[in-house]
């Protein structure tokens, strides 16, 4: 079976790809700088499956060296590239390091690539390129109209791909996430971002008496209660739809580009209840003013995703997604840092 490198392997997505890799039969190179990434998730990983090689490089994807000698190393025959900067607020503030990492860096990985003669290439984009949508749910043929560096520098990849096809024959499948949630239901590896931005992590640790209090950002959009309507995906079904585009390029299958979601809204609301009903707690949060750049509802249509590659999502029910979440969290309070010795 081939070796897959995994960009951002140490990463909350990323490890999840490593982890059904080796699953499916494959061994996993996971390339990161740590800079996000917890190297204890690919320790896990490799601990709980002994028969495959799971290995991690440190290293920048903006060194072309590194990545071309990770590639030659360890015979790598496909790329699945998550590492990138993701928070749309810092993006604003930073656009620079936006473009340098997400541009610029995914460059190399490809320049590596095309260097080496590797021809498949699995990229992690986001409904951030869409922008304001036109209408829910957003299928392929939305129009793309970045309103910020995150979703710009994404769509500027998935712009050069095309062109990297034509000149280099790399093939590529971008699979564009909405809002990827929950953990491993195995409860090896979860989400464990620093700072936390993400919606159930945050509710879940406003569960706990004394954390910090989660703030509700605008109740007076156009939706049923008025918070804002996100399309969560679980991140194990992510894995899943990682793996089918791996084989529709090994297959032989065209460039292409496919929308991940549940294919239904829960409000910011929906959210909360059902994190104090797996919790049993209560979520103690505060209403605040609309946040800038957040449009009122993001919602995929995932039906090409489904009858061309056959993708078949598991978790559809919120309460089943946030328990997912709850049973990692439960058991990595302070995620990665705070685990028992041992563990790692
Ligand atoms: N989390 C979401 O809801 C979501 C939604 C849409 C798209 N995405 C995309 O999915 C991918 C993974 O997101 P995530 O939530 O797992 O993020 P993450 O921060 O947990 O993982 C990213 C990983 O990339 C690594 N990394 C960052 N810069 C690097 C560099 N220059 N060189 C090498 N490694 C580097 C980090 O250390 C980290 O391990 C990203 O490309 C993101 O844009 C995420």
């Amino acid at each position: 079976m081939s070796t897959i490198l995994v960009t951002g392997g140490a990463g909350y997505i990323g490890s999840h790809a490593v982890k059904a890799l080796a699953l499916a039969g494959y061994d996993v190179v996971a390339y990161d700088d740590l800079s996000a990434g917890h190297r204890e998730a690919v320790q896990r990983i490799a601990k709980g499956i002994p028969g495959r090689v799971i290995t991690l490089v440190e290293g920048k994807i903006s060194d072309r060296a590194r990545v071309a000698d990770t590639i030659k190393r360890f015979d790598v025959t496909a790329v699945m590239h998550f590492a990138a900067r993701l928070s749309v607020g810092e993006s604003m503030r930073a656009p620079f390091d936006y473009y340098a990492t997400n541009v610029s860096g995914t460059l190399e990985v490809l320049a590596a690539m095309a260097e080496c003669g590797v021809k498949a290439f699995v990229f992690s984009s986001t409904a951030a390129t869409f922008g304001e949508p036109e209408a829910n749910p957003i299928d392929e043929g939305h129009p793309q109209r970045p309103i910020n560096p995150y979703g710009a520098t994404k769509l500027a990849v998935e712009r050069a791909l095309p062109f990297l096809d034509r000149a280099h024959g790399i093939k590529s499948v971008v699979l564009r996430y909405f809002n990827a949630a929950g953990a491993d239901p195995d409860g090896w590896i979860g989400e464990d971002h620093s700072p936390e931005e993400h919606l159930i992590p945050r509710a879940l640790a406003a569960t706990i008496h004394g954390g910090e209090r989660l703030v509700v950002f605008g109740n007076d959009y156009p939706t049923p209660d008025g918070t804002c309507l996100r399309d969560f995906i679980h991140v194990t079904d992510l894995a899943d739809a990682h793996l089918l585009a791996l084989k529709w390029l090994a297959q032989g299958g065209a460039s292409d580009a496919f929308n991940l979601g549940n294919g239904r809204g829960a409000s910011v609301k929906e959210l909360i209840a059902a994190v104090e009903r797996v919790t049993k707690k209560h979520v103690a949060y505060t209403m605040g003013p609309r946040r800038s750049g957040d449009p009122a509802a993001l919602v995929a249509s995932s039906e090409r995703a489904k009858s061309v590659l056959g993708w078949r999502p598991k978790y559809h029910a919120i309460d089943q997604i946030v328990s997912t979440a709850w049973t990692w969290h439960q058991a990595n309070p302070h995620g990665y840092a705070g685990a028992p010795k041992g563990q790692a």
